[in-house]
């Protein structure tokens, strides 16, 4: 894949705002894949903020290959965008019925990732959850994500706290989405966790 076919054959679907990333979908040989990317940003911006974020979730998606729920990375097109396979499905916001399956495989995908030493950051917020045509969920978007080094001083530092603001996110959603499939233990965990988010930054 190059730029120039890419950019001829591709279609955008999201503009991002901002400095976010655009994404594009494209069609090769019957095979849909989404891009990731900040080519057509301002100059000072895609080679600030929109390389870093290319960079960051490239990197993050390449450490979770094989992981069940992630869209799998295809290509790094160049600097400025990458590939990935495109997941036919709609986001959770929109998703109109939802199988029992779906929290407790949402929970395998957050423990796979977390096993890889992956943080996602954002999953309250339900454009970055979605459902696919057979019902199963599937988790993008990893601009606010950390991947940690196996064994460095940040993981033993951050990685736990990091670990419980993913939890707290999955069941902040959970409770707008699904709120009759809360457990009483999960509606003590979030009522504590909202209570401590108030002191965390990252709000
Ligand atoms: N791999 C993918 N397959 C299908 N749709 C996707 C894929 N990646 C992103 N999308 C769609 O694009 C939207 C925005 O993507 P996202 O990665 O969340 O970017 P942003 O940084 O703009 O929030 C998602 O809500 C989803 O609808
Ligand atoms: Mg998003």
């Amino acid at each position: 894949m190059n730029r120039k076919d890419l950019e001829k054959k591709s279609v955008c679907l999201v503009e991002g705002r901002f400095g976010k990333p655009d994404l594009r979908r494209i069609e090769i040989d019957d095979q849909a894949f989404m891009l990731k990317d900040v080519r057509r940003k301002n100059f000072f911006i895609r080679w600030t903020l929109g390389l870093w974020l290319i960079q960051q979730e490239w990197k993050i998606y390449s450490r979770l290959i094989g992981v069940k729920g992630v869209p799998q990375p295809v290509a790094r097109i160049d600097r400025f965008a990458f590939a990935m396979e495109f997941i036919p499905g709609v986001p959770i916001e929109r998703g109109e019925t939802i199988p029992p399956s779906f929290f407790p495989d949402l929970d395998e995908v957050i423990k796979a990732i977390h096993s890889r030493g992956v943080v996602h950051m954002d999953l309250r917020h339900k454009g970055n959850i979605l459902v696919s045509e057979k019902g199963e969920p599937f988790l993008i978007d990893f601009n606010s994500g950390f991947s940690f080094k196996e064994k460095g001083l940040l993981r033993c530092l951050f990685f736990p706290l990091f670990r419980w603001v993913d939890y707290g996110g999955l069941l902040k959603l959970k409770e707008r989405v699904s709120p009759s499939s809360m457990t009483p233990e999960e509606t003590d965990f979030l009522k504590r966790f909202n209570r401590l988010r108030k002191l965390w930054i990252f709000n």
